[in-house]
């Protein structure tokens, strides 16, 4: 079955229930995994990549919800401004109120909620979902027709221009927006070439949205950690957002993907935005060590200029407390004077150590490939080095490092905000 004629029948399913037929109940494969299954199997990854179209799990999407539990009255407008086939505005339906008919508590949940998708066929889904959670709730059985419901759920672009007075009556909003790469053609303040979408439709939203409407969202974790979405953090903290956050790991087993989740509110005491509430106040890693990323980018520097020695990561020994290296390049950029430590960029949560580190020793400067981080001690000490060796193995330092970040790439910032602890001797 295409995916069009399975969005077809459900909207003859909601229509009605005819006599005989049994009752709906919260168990119906409309209102379970059915409808998400047939989407990534009917529609291609390439398509869905695109749009961005990876639907949160009802965990998820629970948890989004009770973040604005005690925020918002009753009767708030709820939006999810990329809501797909619904599974955000089903678990808010989920807590709202029943009436006396179908009818009734379709037009009044449809009060409450709103929303927009780029594709007509999932919004149609979305509100068929909306119907069948009202039929298994209230066990209605009258004949409806779901897409006249929910007057305030739309088939369209979140960033038309039509959508902006939807967008600023919001009392609060549930957010799980695309997190693919993409090149925006409008200058952003904050950033250029490839960025990933869900900051570009944060920056759109807190730009529309009323002053106290808080944003319940799933986030990927680059937007939280990345060093090039620093402005972007920026740009959110001058708008007087702030949150705390929770990490939650990949996604789900359909979408690699590190996220975090978050409650943005605005207020104008100076909040801090996404600051772990444990921040170490003490001595930190930026206080002793100058870091750096590695200045060589293998395939795009053209091999020119001076004879070089080269580390990169591949080549260079784990946890060697004095490595001199032999191989060389020719290089004309940046070139770093020994002793230093390098540590991987690449490392992921599930790696057993975060921050696998080397020394580095010598008499002659080092061309770094950009795959390496440089500490280059303050004091240009040997034992300096030897000592932030030792501290990186530490399991407290790793704990630190996978609660901080969830991203494949250490930062300068995790580094640098890392509390020092001194070595044992
Ligand atoms: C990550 S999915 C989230 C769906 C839903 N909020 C959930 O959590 O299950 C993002 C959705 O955004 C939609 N989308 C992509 N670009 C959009 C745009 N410019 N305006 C509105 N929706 C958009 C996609 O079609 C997709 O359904």
């Amino acid at each position: 079955m295409t995916f069009e004629n399975f969005v077809e029948s459900a909207i003859q399913t909601a229509r009605i229930i005819e006599i005989g037929e049994p009752a709906v109940t919260l168990a119906h494969p409309l209102l379970n995994g059915v409808p998400y299954s047939v989407f990534r199997r009917e529609v291609s990854i390439e398509t869905r990549r695109e749009i961005g179209a990876f639907f949160s799990s009802d965990a998820m999407a629970m948890e989004l919800v009770s973040q604005l539990e005690g925020r918002i009255d009753d009767d708030a407008l709820v939006l999810d401004p990329t809501c797909g086939i619904g599974n955000l505005l089903l678990a808010r339906a989920a807590t709202l109120p029943l009436h006396d008919t179908l009818a009734s508590t379709l037009t009044s949940w449809g009060e409450r909620l709103a929303g927009f998708d780029s594709r007509d066929d999932l919004v149609q889904l979305c509100k068929v979902r909306l119907c069948m959670l009202a039929r298994a709730r209230g066990n209605f059985n009258d004949e409806i027709d779901p897409l006249r419901t929910f007057p305030q759920i739309l088939g369209r672009d979140m960033f038309a221009p039509e959508s902006e007075e939807l967008l600023s009556r919001a009392d609060a909003v549930l957010f799980n927006p695309p997190f693919g790469k993409t090149r925006w053609p409008e200058k952003l303040g904050w950033a250029s070439g490839e960025i990933n979408a869900a900051a570009i439709f944060l920056d759109r939203l807190t730009s529309v949205l009323k002053p106290m409407a808080p944003i319940a969202a799933v986030l990927p974790e680059v937007l939280r950690c990345g060093a090039r979405y620093a402005r972007f953090r920026s740009m959110l903290s001058q708008r007087n957002y702030s949150g705390t956050f929770t990490l939650r790991g990949r996604f789900d087993p359909w979408t690699d993907v590190d996220v975090f989740t978050t409650l943005l509110t605005r207020s104008t005491a100076d909040e801090p935005l996404w600051r772990s509430a444990t921040a170490d106040q003490s001595t930190q890693l930026a206080d002793r060590y100058e870091i750096r990323v590695g200045t060589v980018v293998p395939h795009r520097d053209p091999e020119s200029g001076a004879s070089r020695l080269y580390i990169c990561a591949k080549t260079t020994p784990a946890w060697e407390p004095a490595f001199e290296p032999s191989g060389r390049r020719l290089y004309q950029g940046r070139v770093f004077s020994p002793p230093f430590v390098v540590i991987r960029r690449t490392s992921s949560p599930s790696d057993k150590m975060r921050a696998v580190a080397t020394v580095v020793t010598g008499k002659e400067p080092v061309a770094v490939e950009n795959h390496l981080l440089v500490a280059i001690p303050n004091d240009a000490s040997l034992s300096a080095c030897q000592s932030l060796i030792e501290m990186l193995r530490l399991p407290e330092i790793n704990e630190r490092l996978n609660d901080l970040m969830r991203c494949r790439h250490l930062t300068t910032g995790a580094i640098k905000s890392l509390p020092w602890i001194a070595p044992s001797v």
